[in-house]
């Protein structure tokens, strides 16, 4: 987006600022491949994060590897198009040579009733989730938690800024198998309990992008 918009059409509505969010649907091979690869041998990274659930596993050096492999070219988009939407027209992603650090990658293994508070993330410029199974029957929650309104239950939920007439605030997730978001780590971010039995996988990383200008 250039500094000055120039609108193309006769009509046109745009959310120019505010935080970008990406969104993505993993290949199959990936996210079957990440639940089969999940073991108790791997460390144990709960101590160091806010969620209220029952188990948070590290990645290793493969695991990671594998998901730099499926998403790091998708990462790296996020990042030269937040930094050419916030540069002002002098931002040039192809005078760039960019380079993936993925700092930490964990396992999310919530049950029926866990929850994880209203969190940042640390350390990284920007975080991601994607989603590997959920709880067996969590639809028939969704639809009574639908027809009550404003439904969470197991949901993720952003916060950014303040409600105005013309501005929204928040935004929800409802995790989907396969669906992967990314967003920057210093926004806000919660993830609502659920009542069905059952578990909800996810995994979450905190990376960051460097640069080194080749023209
Ligand atoms: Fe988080």
């Amino acid at each position: 987006m250039p500094a000055r918009y120039v609108p193309q059409e006769t009509k046109e509505f745009i959310t120019p600022f505010g935080p970008l969010i990406g969104y993505y649907q993993m290949p199959e091979a990936f996210h079957r491949e990440l639940n089969n690869r999940i073991s108790s041998d791997l460390r144990d990274h709960g101590g160091n994060l806010v969620g209220k659930v029952r188990e948070e596993k590290l990645f290793d050096e493969p695991l990671k590897e594998l998901a730099a492999q499926y998403l790091g070219p998708l990462l790296i988009e996020y990042h030269a198009r937040a930094l050419t939407r916030g540069g002002f027209g002098g931002y040039n992603h192809r005078t760039k040579r960019y380079g993936l650090d993925i700092v930490d990658a964990w396992y999310v293994r919530q049950y029926e009733n866990e929850y994880n508070p209203l969190h940042i993330h640390m350390n990284c410029a920007l975080s991601c989730v994607g989603y590997l199974s959920l709880p067996d029957g969590i639809e028939e929650e969704w639809e009574q938690d639908q027809k009550a309104g404003h439904p969470t239950h197991g949901h993720l939920q952003f916060a950014h800024g303040t409600d105005t007439q013309y501005s929204v605030s928040n935004f929800t997730v409802r995790p989907k198998v396969g669906d992967f978001w990314i967003f920057p780590s210093s926004m806000f971010h919660c993830v609502y309990p659920y009542k069905t039995p059952g578990e909800r996988r996810s995994f979450s990383m905190n990376c960051m992008i460097s640069e080194e200008n080749i023209g």
